[in-house]
């Protein structure tokens, strides 16, 4: 194609970003933090050939079906794809483009990040140090949990939980996981397969879900299975929030039967359940798994350069539909 693309972008990119498609696209950029409203996109949407969007923009059926039939590509800046109809893009003949293998470093540190925070109690050291009553050390000072050498199970052994698992081997991590399927033994590395996610549960110090949004994972973690985990396990959840039944969890950790929690992701965002505000054992992020300027601005390359294979005919590994 010689001429430009017309893409619309609805969030704000990184700088650099932004210049590089000003530069090379005729671009409609919602240029902002906040949602791009459904009517507004799809009046962009008008003559334009790809949609750049992100899992905060619900593409579903009755969007899909109010875009002009320029757009042939819909790209999305995030591993997720829940948030797309993709069987109603499919039978618009719309492509469908997602970013995986590029943010999985990060996503797993931030589950490894959340998985220590929550183990040795960080939010409560810093609100100690920043209420300015700490009066020194003591030897039972905020007692967290051991992580070396202690058991992990995944939910979810795709390339983010397998990127967590090699990560938690530095910390001499014992891990297991739950898939639907068993991996092959090169991407199992080790690990013990769990044909159950009950079996996963019953050896987890540790869980933490890295599964996507599915029908089938909706609510996985509730008061049933919370119940099947070891006594003090630690939750971490970097996958999404609808996987978790709330108010459960919330529950377990009040009680006490669950040590702690770190959660990056939660149902209903950029709401959660106020409940989990007033717990101290609670470690908190605002969905920033792949926040990183390197990761953002690859997921970002790897979008536009896969937009522009498709508007040219061209096959790429990245298409969901
Ligand atoms: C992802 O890539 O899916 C992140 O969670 C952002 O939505």
């Amino acid at each position: 194609m010689s001429r430009r693309l017309r893409l619309v972008v609805t969030r704000a990119l990184p700088d650099a970003v932004l210049a590089h498609i000003r530069a090379n696209y005729d671009a409609v950029i919602h240029d902002s933090d906040t949602p791009f409203p459904a009517d507004a996109l799809v009046a962009a949407a008008q003559g334009a050939d790809a949609l750049f969007v992100t899992a905060m923009d619900k593409i579903d059926r009755a969007l899909i079906a109010r875009l002009p039939d320029s757009v042939k590509v819909i790209g999305t800046l995030s591993v997720g794809h829940e948030h797309i109809d993709k069987e109603a893009a499919r039978q618009r003949g719309i492509a469908v483009l997602y970013t995986p293998d590029i943010l999985s470093d990060a996503v797993a540190e931030m589950g490894m990040l959340l998985l220590l925070g929550a183990a040795r109690r960080v939010r409560e050291g810093d609100v100690l140090l920043r209420s300015g009553t700490w009066r020194g050390w003591s030897p039972t000072q905020l007692l967290g949990q051991d992580v070396t050498g202690r058991r992990l199970g995944i939910f979810g052994m795709g390339r983010i939980g397998r990127t967590l698992a090699r990560q938690a081997r530095g910390f001499l991590m014992e891990i297991h996981y739950h898939n639907r399927n068993r991996l092959a033994p090169d991407l199992e590395a080790g690990a013990t397969y769990h044909p159950t996610f009950a079996g996963l549960l019953a050896v987890s110090d540790f869980l933490v879900l890295a599964a996507p949004a599915t029908a089938e994972t909706r609510r996985l973690l509730n008061r049933e299975t919370i119940a099947q985990l070891p006594p003090a396990a630690i939750v971490v959840n970097i996958a999404r929030g609808d996987l978790v039944d709330d108010e459960a969890l919330i529950e377990a950790l009040r009680s006490g039967r669950l040590a702690a929690a770190g959660l990056d992701v939660f149902d209903g965002e950029p709401d959660l359940n106020p409940g989990y505000l007033a717990l101290p054992n609670v470690f908190l992020q605002p969905h920033q798994g792949s926040s990183t300027l390197g990761t953002r601005t690859r997921m970002c390359e790897l979008l536009l350069m896969s937009i522009d294979a498709v508007c040219a005919g061209a096959p790429v590994s990245n298409r969901l539909v």
